[in-house]
């Protein structure tokens, strides 16, 4: 079978695996089991809620949380091995598709549409298309010992790399494995070249880890009858309905074909899927945001219940954010904290979202719990807020500049009942900001993005009790928290934790005593 050979691929010959990989510990971060979200929740909901904190995870396989890890996939996947190896079903990835180009998000400012674009991450690579191919088969080489038996894998890319990384997946999981290309065509693509035609599709290579693998005629994941089809419908006396057509030996027929309601099976071209479009309840201002019926498909196809749903490059989480609403366990990971914070955001939000099965409908249940780990051995942000800075800072008081910001909160204290209010928020070295982000800011909180309270902090992480954010559709901050109660006399400590617009997280401590 031919081969594809880049430059250092020698070193890789013999793929590395796990075995011969670093393996840093995860750190939790934060842990959401069943938080009070100011957005739409009563008060005896509220108390209910509160005491129900400690309640234990609804999927069939006990003890588990789901998963959203901020860190360099490399080593998130080698951390995962250990316990995950052969026992994810599914792994969707869409990573940067080494377009040379960076890639944008909105910081979105405040309460009345202010916004700002920034850059959220890079898509250049120093090395060229070499040191892209590296990356990616060293990492799809560690993917694949995660894979189920069954399991299979989804690589979501473009005509930038799609044919060379073809070949590469050939090799790592065989040429007899590759099931589709799947071409996801966005109908409304627009561009302004006339030297060309107009690029209008992604390319999804799909490859199952062995020949048995899960694949559900599910009519979840049927597409619409084309529009030829529609015109030509007919209705029986039955009122079921039919079209003539069909063939047999290459002669056309005009047999009676009935519809089934549901559509028809997918073919691999899919072009009922539009893009994110900014009106969307589903649109998280982040620019390669992909639609959650293009992971609904997928998922519904290649999982059942409860199976692991993985998405190493999950930037604004929509995989995670589909997974849970089928019922599949996940896990997710970025390199970037601001595609961590976004993720964090819509899992919480996923109340609000669209229901998948009757997209008419909002989903109205609350998350299972979830984790955020951390393995940030050696990790390198990618500072969203860079391009708000004041050129010609040294890296030095760069890396500096925003470890001294500082909140000032009031402890409301009515007995047993706590809340808490926020009152201020300072950042500091405020000469060193552009003036275009300044300028935007009317008062304190509109720095701010979102802030939560451990009302009982135990453990060496925090566990998320109240929360309250802003998402693109709802951009109010409560600055009062809903009250705690405490069943026990004692002392406690009580954690904030504020998150602003440019992705800094600050915690501050505090203790109060309970008569
Ligand atoms: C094309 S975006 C994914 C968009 C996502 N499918 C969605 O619907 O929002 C690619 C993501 O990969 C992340 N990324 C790039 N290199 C990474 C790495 N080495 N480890 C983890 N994430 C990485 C980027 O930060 C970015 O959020």
């Amino acid at each position: 079978m031919p081969n594809l050979y880049w430059k250092n691929k020698e070193i890789f010959e013999k793929p590395k695996t796990h075995e011969n990989q670093i393996i840093y510990p995860f750190q939790i971060l934060e842990s959401v089991r069943s938080p009070t979200i100011n957005k739409f929740i009563s008060n005896n909901e509220l108390i209910q809620r509160t005491t129900e904190n400690n309640q234990k995870s609804q999927f069939k396989v006990n003890g588990w949380d789901n998963l959203l890890i901020w860190g360099d996939n490399r080593n998130v996947i080698n951390s995962l091995i250990k316990i995950f190896s052969n026992k994810i079903k599914i792994i969707y990835i869409d990573p940067p598709f080494a377009t040379g180009g960076n890639f944008k998000f909105k910081t979105l400012i405040g309460e009345n549409n202010a916004f700002e674009v920034t850059k959220a991450y890079s898509d250049t690579w120093s090395g060229g298309i070499d040191a892209y191919i590296e990356f990616l088969y060293e990492r799809l080489v560690l993917m694949k010992e995660l894979l189920a038996e069954d399991g299979s894998i989804y690589v979501h890319l473009d005509w930038h790399i799609s044919h060379y990384i073809k070949v590469i997946l050939d090799e790592i999981f065989g040429k007899e494995n590759f099931r589709n290309e799947i071409i996801w065509a966005y109908p409304a693509a627009s561009a302004k070249t006339r030297r060309f035609f107009i690029r209008s599709f992604d390319s999804i290579l799909f490859y199952t880890k062995s020949s048995e693998y899960t694949f559900n005629n599910d009519p979840g994941i049927y597409m619409d009858y084309s529009d030829r089809v529609k015109f030509a419908l007919k209705e029986d006396d039955k009122g079921t309905f039919y079209y003539r057509g069909g063939s047999h030996n290459g002669k056309k027929l005009s047999r009676k074909v009935y519809i089934q309601e549901n559509g028809i099976f997918p073919r691999d071209v899919w072009t009922d899927i539009p893009y994110i479009r900014a009106n969307t309840l589903e649109y998280q201002a982040f620019s390669t945001q992909k639609p959650e019926r293009l992971l609904k498909r997928i998922i519904l196809a290649s999982t059942n219940k409860d199976d692991i749903v993985a998405d190493f490059f999950c930037g604004s989480g929509t995989t995670l954010a589909v997974a849970e609403k089928l019922g599949r366990r996940w896990i997710g990971s970025d390199v970037a904290k601001h595609a961590i914070n976004i993720s964090r955001k819509r899992i919480l939000d996923i109340f609000n979202s669209k229901d998948l099965i009757n997209w008419e409908k909002k989903y109205k249940k609350n998350p299972y719990p979830f984790k955020i780990l951390s393995v940030n051995k050696n990790l390198q942000d990618i500072n969203a807020y860079d391009e708000f800075l004041v050129n010609n800072i040294q890296k030095l008081k760069k890396k500096k500049l925003f470890q001294d910001i500082k909140f000032e909160i009031k402890i409301l204290k009515d007995n047993n009942k706590v809340s808490i209010e926020l009152l201020d928020y300072f950042v500091p070295n405020l000469d060193l900001i552009e003036n275009r982000l300044k300028k935007k800011i009317q008062s304190f909180s509109d720095w701010i993005d979102s802030w939560t309270i451990d009302f009982n902090r135990q453990n060496s992480y925090f566990n998320m009790m109240w929360i309250s954010y802003r998402t693109p559709k709802n951009r109010k901050l409560d600055l009062t928290s809903y009250r705690y109660y405490y069943e026990k006399s004692g002392k406690y400590q009580i954690s904030v934790k504020v998150i602003d617009i440019l992705g800094n997280e600050t915690s501050q401590e505090y203790e109060i005593s309970i008569d």
